[in-house]
């Protein structure tokens, strides 16, 4: 392989993992230039990608989206859309989802979080949006949570033909800013009101006083202990008013 081959290989799956920094850019969009992630420091944000502007499914996740819109900014998050497709593209796509679309009882949709336009694919080719085996012309179904110091927290990928679970991307949104606010873990399937995980004792003296019963704690054996945590309390923590 050649100098410019693996150069441009190593671009497009070049993709930012959990724990690091989220990569930098400016871009175009549908509500004007943002300067990423810099624009949105101190607050959460969702950037996802789509395959294509005018499409049934990505038609689908941007109603829903749309409308999850305010439950998202709540939670102090907002939501950066992409594909490699141009502005006016995008403009006219988003139109035509407001002015004929009906989905699931939606209609009248008005997209107003911001849609990059990714044409020379810089933004998706640093953040591994671009995956060669399913396509070498379209985004796959990214979505990238970067927490309000700009670190990349988690990362779901879905393909093609698969449209995004919203409710999933929200729990997980929560669960996170709930490990962060009350430095627990969640378990299969949390929920707001459902048990926490405390961390693994960490020396057998801890393990010793675990299982021999705290107030607050419920422990299976010594490396997995639980503890009630109030749902309103979650979320007046992680909601804004
Ligand atoms: C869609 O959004 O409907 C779609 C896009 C690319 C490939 C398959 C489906």
């Amino acid at each position: 392989m050649n100098t410019i081959e693996s150069e441009t290989e190593e671009q497009v799956f070049s993709m930012p993992r959990i724990g690091d920094k989220a990569p930098e850019f400016k871009a175009v969009t549908t509500q004007g230039e943002i300067n990423f992630p810099s624009d949105y420091k101190g607050e959460w944000a969702i950037l996802f990608s789509h395959p294509a502007d005018f499409t049934p499914v990505c038609t689908s996740e941007f109603m829903t989206f749309a409308h999850l819109e305010s439950k998202f900014k709540k939670a102090n998050c907002n939501l950066i859309g992409l594909s490699i497709d141009g502005i006016y593209s995008h403009i006219a796509w988003l139109r035509t989802i407001k002015d004929k679309i009906k989905f699931k009882g939606m209609k009248n949709i008005e997209v107003k979080f911001p849609l990059i336009e990714d044409i020379s694919m810089q933004v998706a080719k640093k953040y591994g949006m671009i995956q060669p085996g399913e396509s070498i012309t379209q985004a796959v179904r990214a979505v990238f949570f970067i927490d309000p110091n700009g670190i990349v927290r988690a990362i779901i990928y879905y393909p093609l033909s698969l449209g995004r679970n919203f409710d999933e991307i929200y729990r997980a949104l929560i669960a996170m800013q709930t490990s962060d606010k009350f430095n627990v873990a969640t378990p299969a399937d949390w929920n707001p009101g459902d048990d926490v995980i405390i961390s693994p004792a960490g020396s057998c003296g801890v393990a010793e006083e675990r299982m021999a019963g705290t107030d607050d704690l419920e422990c299976e054996d010594w490396f997995f202990c639980t503890k009630k945590l109030d749902k309103d309390l979650v979320l007046k923590e992680v909601l804004k008013s």
